[in-house]
């Protein structure tokens, strides 16, 4: 059955409410894949933190990396209940994110490069959910609560990468355990194990 003869009053209300759902639906798409992009990218650099003063980024890194696999699971389910999908091909997914700038840098156990780029992809995040935020605030309470939980995750990770670059204070850094993600647990909850 055409997705146009289905009823969907879960798309419904919100275009009610002023939401522009195709906008929505668009976003969440791209930043599901910068989100899947960056923890591919996080994974190679945390691979190439070595050396003593490595060990300790290594963890760091851990941290914000699971926490951007869990983005990327955050928006699934949502993009689908508003009638969107993803890719057929994978390389079409990624090439949306326009994460390129996220390769090893040269030489590629360079700390402090790893670290700024890093930090990049943190602001460049903060900046996406951000307008998600915009685009959802009082019409799509459900995007809303997905987009304003990884927001502040967003904004964490940027603390963490200020502090080890600037030495800026974070406040607080280490998760309690790698995977914590305290903010977007709720909507992911196909990683749990337990
Ligand atoms: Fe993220
Ligand atoms: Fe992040």
């Amino acid at each position: 059955m055409p997705e146009e003869k289905i009823n969907v009053v879960g798309i419904n209300v919100l275009k009610q409410n002023g939401a522009n759902v195709d906008e929505i639906v668009k976003g969440l798409m791209s930043n599901a894949s910068v989100e899947f992009t960056a923890y591919y990218y996080f994974t190679n650099l945390r691979a190439h933190c070595t050396g003593l003063e490595g060990e300790g980024i290594k963890g760091v890194i851990e941290d914000a990396r699971l926490e951007d696999l869990s983005h990327f699971e955050s928006c699934i389910q949502r993009i689908y209940e508003l009638g969107g999908s993803l890719p057929n091909d994978a390389m079409e997914f990624v090439r949306m994110s326009g994460c390129e700038f996220l390769q090893l840098p040269s030489p590629t156990t360079n700390l402090p490069e790893i670290l700024k780029k890093c930090l990049v992809a943190e602001q460049g995040a903060i900046v996406n959910w951000n307008k998600m935020c915009n685009l959802t605030m009082g019409k799509d309470p459900a995007t809303y609560d997905i987009a304003k939980d990884i927001l502040k995750e967003e904004i964490e990770h940027e603390s963490w990468f200020l502090e080890l670059l600037y030495g800026r204070p974070s406040g607080h850094m280490r998760r309690k355990f790698a995977g914590e993600r305290p903010h977007t647990r709720k909507h992911s909850r196909a990683l749990d194990v337990s």
